[in-house]
């Protein structure tokens, strides 16, 4: 496998201080998804009313939306403890119980990629969501027992990318389930000068815009690409990020206008050069431009299909006029297969 151009990856940085800095701490620095906010601000304040534990929350959305931050919001805002894990880490139902015994009332526990969690540790989970019980099996074969331990009531938030991949048992068992969506420019906007006052390196408004355009209406991407072009403005001795120094900035790191990278090109050329604009099946591109099957599912796709580039057909992906335009290839010589998904 290629490395993969980080700089419009939604894949996050582990360790990262400058994330840690600029990520938002209550629900009022929460830029954006208006509706999630609200009504997640009206469960909370009902939470604390009641003296409860808040209902178990599933956040979900493509990479880089703020899944992860609004999950620490959420203990912020109810002013209790989180403790978090990720779901391909809980290997074995003692992993969990672990994690859930350290857990005191009110306490929010966050699982990341819960759709990775094993269906054997899943089990465990339900009993301990539904009745605060932990319904464990000890001894060994031939003479076990079970045993229930109560615990302190909770709140499980769980983030996945992919919601289609949960057991519908784990599901139904989330009270509030929120969808993240892809943000508006004005949002990314808003979001980039706000990291650029905690940061301190002014940035003027065209300039925000500009790269709001073409941070894949994401979060996580319009600060990496902030982040970069700062240092091209330090480099270049500017005291403040203007609308020259931005677009020099991303045209070196080969950001486009529709904030589409190498990989996304790669892809939509694959498919119309190698493939006639397809229809083409999942694996058979990813293998063509040497990536895996889930970075092209989780990461490239969600944003060309929402930005209409492809489109996904029961036969497979197809390229849209829109994609040949962006590359400048003519296409009239192509049959379409314009029978979408169902
Ligand atoms: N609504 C928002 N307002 C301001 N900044 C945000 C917002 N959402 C996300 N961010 C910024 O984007 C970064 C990425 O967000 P986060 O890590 O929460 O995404 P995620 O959805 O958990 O991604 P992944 O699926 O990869 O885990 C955060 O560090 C934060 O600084
Ligand atoms: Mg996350």
């Amino acid at each position: 496998m290629k490395e993969k151009d980080n700089v419009l990856d939604g894949n996050k940085v582990m360790g990262d201080e400058f994330e840690s800095n600029i990520r938002p701490q209550r629900l009022d620095d929460y830029i954006g998804q208006t509706d999630v906010k609200e009504n997640i601000r009206v469960f909370v304040e009902a939470a604390k009313m009641r003296d409860e534990s808040l209902d178990h929350v599933l956040l979900y959305g493509p990479p880089g939306l703020g899944k992860t931050t609004l999950s620490h919001i959420i203990a912020n805002e109810l002013g209790v403890n989180i403790k978090t894990a990720s779901g391909p880490s809980i290997e074995k139902s003692g992993d969990l119980a672990a994690v859930l015994s350290t857990l005191e009332p009110g306490d929010v526990l966050f699982i990341d990629e819960i759709h990775r969690m094993p269906r054997a540790v899943e089990e465990i989970l339900y009993p301990a969501m539904e009745d605060f019980q932990l319904d464990i099996i000890i001894g060994t074969e031939g003479s076990t027992k079970s045993i229930k331990i109560n615990l302190p009531p909770f709140t499980l938030v769980g983030a996945t990318t992919r919601s289609g991949d949960l057991s519908s048992p784990l599901r139904d068992r989330f009270g509030i389930v929120c969808k993240l969506n892809y943000y508006t420019d004005e949002e990314l906007s808003t979001i980039v000068k706000r990291t650029s006052k905690i940061v301190g390196i002014p940035i003027e408004d065209e300039a925000a815009l500009e790269l709001a355009k073409r941070s894949r209406k994401t979060p996580r991407i319009a600060n990496r690409l902030y982040k970069r072009v700062r240092d091209f403005a330090l480099v270049g001795g500017y005291e403040r990020i203007d609308l020259k120094i931005t677009k020099s900035s991303l045209e070196r790191l080969k950001v486009d206008n529709y904030g589409l990278d190498a990989i996304d090109i790669e892809y939509l050329s694959s498919l119309i050069q190698k493939f006639n604009g397809g229809p083409v099946g999942l694996e058979t591109i990813a293998t063509s431009i040497g990536e895996e099957v889930t970075t092209i599912e989780d990461v490239v796709e969600p944003f060309l299909l929402q930005e209409g580039f492809i489109k996904r057909t029961r036969s497979g992906r197809i390229a849209t006029e829109k994609s040949y335009r962006h590359l400048g290839i003519n296409h009239s010589y192509t049959i379409f297969d314009t029978q979408e998904e169902e």
